[in-house]
């Protein structure tokens, strides 16, 4: 066996060096490199062996002129869950690996446990975080079998794909990357070196076997996937699922897709027996009040490709202490201000003696420019003490001046509002370009700047 062999990584970028640095020379992040304990053996043949046929297929690949290639090689594997296929761009691709990333107990495992039990293909699932009994415990909350799903409890990734070969499933699942181990490396399960070298062997075998592998990866507190950034260089597909934990939506948004869009959106619940696709977000995160109160506007945002109609809330109360407080749920707070300051300057609506509150209903956490004019109308909603009818929402992006600047794909949300049957949008006066306002039977008002909002509404 060869000597233990130590070295520094960076935990951005997996930069290798000698000895310790303050700064990583490839990324120039300060205080990233770690000590690490990589190889026990650097016996390559060893290693060859162990992995299935690396070496024989490996020759077995010859340099292929581009028009030779047959296309249409691509088979999607489709699957029961909707929002899912949506955001994989059609299914998951033979051969491909996903990962997936997202905060503890947001419902990573849930939704690949899901998935496995209902996809009817043979699929091993591999965990490293349950046993078997709370993995059987969960599957019975979400359903009954439709599939041929093996269990295996087991972190040696040398052991996993052994397995693999036995049971030659259509689908392998691995929850998490950060609990796996390879024979090769020392150091413990989640380091960097571990994470590296079994997403290299993952890698390796889906593209050898056209197995397509699921991962899920655990973040870090900044939200990204932890471990290298490598890591997300060579899975296919990065997949983010988040939401706040206090609330039952979840929200699956693609990060890099070699297979489609990374403009797409996948909307879940989570309820007692498992998480539930939501094919019409908009229609339960609008909350339906029996009287009409201030401070509460609807704005037609569009998250990813999809359109969604949020409500946004208002309260703008009078300052009991000296600074009044700003306070923001699920929206940028810099923007809140610049909104504040906008309409003060613009249309000399003074909001100095106030504290002013901002929540978007549902937990929904969106940065489309578009709320601007809703929260913009929420804002003077509640400072006069007038409702806005429930039948009207905002599309447009606030500017500096306090003019209406226009948004992106403003007939797709004109359409989803008078899908759910509004009766009046409000848009940009430079929005209306190529816009057939006769195919829709809401009423659609133009605006060129903020204060023509404001006699529009409460005037
Ligand atoms: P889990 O999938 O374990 O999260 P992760 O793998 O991302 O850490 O999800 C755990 C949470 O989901 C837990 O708080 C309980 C909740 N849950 C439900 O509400 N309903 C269900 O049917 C299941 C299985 C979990
Ligand atoms: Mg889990």
């Amino acid at each position: 066996m060869a000597k233990v062999k130590k070295v520094f990584i960076c935990s951005n970028c997996g930069e290798n060096s000698p000895k310790w640095a303050g700064k990583c020379t490839a990324c120039g992040e300060w205080d990233t490199f770690q000590e690490e304990i990589i190889a026990k053996s650097d016996n390559r043949e060893e290693k060859k062996k162990i992995y299935r046929g690396t070496a024989k297929k490996r020759d077995a690949v010859k340099p292929v002129i581009l028009p030779n290639i047959q296309a249409g090689n691509t088979q999607r594997i489709v699957t029961p869950d909707e929002e899912l296929n949506r955001v994989l761009g059609g299914g998951i691709v033979n051969g491909s690996i996903i990962l997936i990333g997202g905060q503890p107990g947001i419902g990573k495992s849930t939704l690949l446990l899901q998935l496995a039990i209902n996809l009817p293909i043979c699929i091993l699932y591999v965990s490293g975080e349950e046993s078997e009994e709370q993995i059987k415990m969960r599957a019975d909350r979400v359903g009954s079998p439709a599939s041929e799903c093996y269990i295996l409890t087991e972190t040696g990734v040398d052991k996993i794909l052994g397995h693999a070969d036995k049971i030659e499933p259509d689908l392998i699942i691995i929850d998490s990357i950060q609990t796996l181990t390879s024979p090769f490396i020392e150091s413990a399960p989640g380091s960097i070196s571990q994470v590296r070298e079994c997403g290299n062997e993952l890698q390796r075998y889906a593209k050898e076997t056209n197995i397509p592998i699921f991962m899920i990866g655990h973040i870090n507190k900044d939200g990204a996937i932890a471990g290298p950034k490598l890591l997300e260089h060579l899975v296919d597909v990065v997949l983010q699922f988040e939401g706040d934990r206090n609330y039952t939506y979840r929200i699956l948004r693609t990060v890099k897709n070699r297979f489609g869009s990374t403009n797409e959106l996948g909307i879940y619940e989570m309820q007692a027996d498992g998480l539930r696709e939501v094919p019409n977000p908009s229609e339960i995160l609008l909350s339906h009040h029996e009287e009409i109160l201030s401070g509460s506007s609807i704005a037609a945002t569009l998250e990813g490709l999809r359109p969604m109609l949020i409500e946004t809330q208002a309260l703008v109360s009078t300052a009991v202490y000296g600074t009044p407080q700003r306070s923001s749920t699920g929206f940028d707070l810099r923007r809140l201000s610049m909104l504040l300051a906008v309409l003060e300057k613009r249309c000399g609506i003074h909001f100095g003696a106030n504290d002013v509150f901002l929540n978007i209903v549902g937990g929904i956490k969106s940065d489309d420019p578009a709320l601007d004019l809703a929260i913009v109308a929420a804002l003077i909603s509640s400072l006069e003490d007038v409702a806005i009818p429930s039948n009207v929402c905002f599309a447009g992006e606030v500017g500096l001046s306090g003019e209406i600047r226009a948004v992106n794909r403003v007939e797709k949300r004109i359409q989803e509002a008078d899908r759910l049957g509004f009766e009046q949008i409000f848009i940009s006066r430079y929005n209306t370009k190529g816009l057939d306002e006769n195919q829709y039977n809401i009423q659609i008002n133009t605006i060129g700047k903020v204060d023509e909002l404001f006699e529009a509404l409460f005037q």
